[in-house]
């Protein structure tokens, strides 16, 4: 691939906007100025700079974030802030989404990527991969309760039941549970359903993934080992 086309493929600009980059020496390979547009590339484990800044090439972009409280997954955010806002230009100018979306008060692992099969893969009805969520509730949950989202709910204006697997009980008002589809305000509205009122909601988990040390706010880019178990589903 051509540097110009590179540099285009990773949210630079224009075409026309990376050319003069390059002719104005901002972009360096091994620490040296490369100024013709047309030089050609090896992508592989691909190291380079733009005005002193250090970037790998990534064909698409994996990425999870700890989603902090008060931030809504649309790009016309209207009464929260933006998760886009914690992403610099050149990851949006990619087209960068959201897999899936967390309510604006819900804290916890977000994905976001700019390949639509992988998108399509995580979030496809069919193919829904389990997520983990933990939520503090506003009563002390009961046995009834657990019982009961792990038979399953129905939630109104959606077809087929809810039930959750591997509920746990952390403590009186805090409750661990996966869940395998992905309805608007699912959590909340499966608590609801039994009785009760979710606090506070955060995913810890998605497919074989979690947050590990991340930091609420905090984000990086997956590895290809994080991509496959963020992917994973029973059988
Ligand atoms: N279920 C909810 O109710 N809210 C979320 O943010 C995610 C799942």
């Amino acid at each position: 691939m051509f540097l110009e086309k590179m540099l285009q493929s990773q949210g630079f600009g224009s075409r026309k906007y990376c050319q003069q980059l390059i002719k104005n020496g901002a972009v360096e390979i091994n620490a040296e100025v490369v100024d013709n547009p047309k030089l050609k590339l090896d992508l592989s484990d691909l190291h380079f700079s733009v005005y002193g800044e250090e970037y790998l090439y990534r064909e698409h972009l994996y990425i999870a974030l700890n989603k902090p409280k008060g931030y809504e997954c649309s790009h016309q955010a209207t009464h929260h802030f933006s998760v886009f806002e914690l992403f610099d230009e050149t990851l949006l100018n990619r087209g960068l989404q959201c897999v899936g979306r967390l309510d604006q008060d819900t804290t916890g692992l977000l994905l976001l990527t700019d390949d639509g099969q992988y998108l399509q893969a995580l979030t496809h009805p069919k193919k829904h991969v389990a997520k983990v969520y933990v939520m503090e509730t506003a009563d002390a949950v009961t046995a009834e309760q657990i019982q009961q989202l792990e038979q399953g709910v129905e939630l109104r204006n959606e077809n087929g039941i809810f039930a959750a697997t591997d509920v746990n009980l952390l403590d009186t008002h805090k409750l661990q549970m996966t869940v395998h589809q992905g309805v608007y305000h699912q959590v909340k509205r499966m608590l609801a359903a039994v009785g009760n009122k979710v606090e506070h909601l955060h995913r810890a988990q998605i497919g074989k993934l979690d947050l590990e040390d991340l930091a609420e706010g905090e984000w990086v880019y997956l590895t290809s080992d994080q991509i496959e178990q963020s992917k994973f589903r029973e059988q």
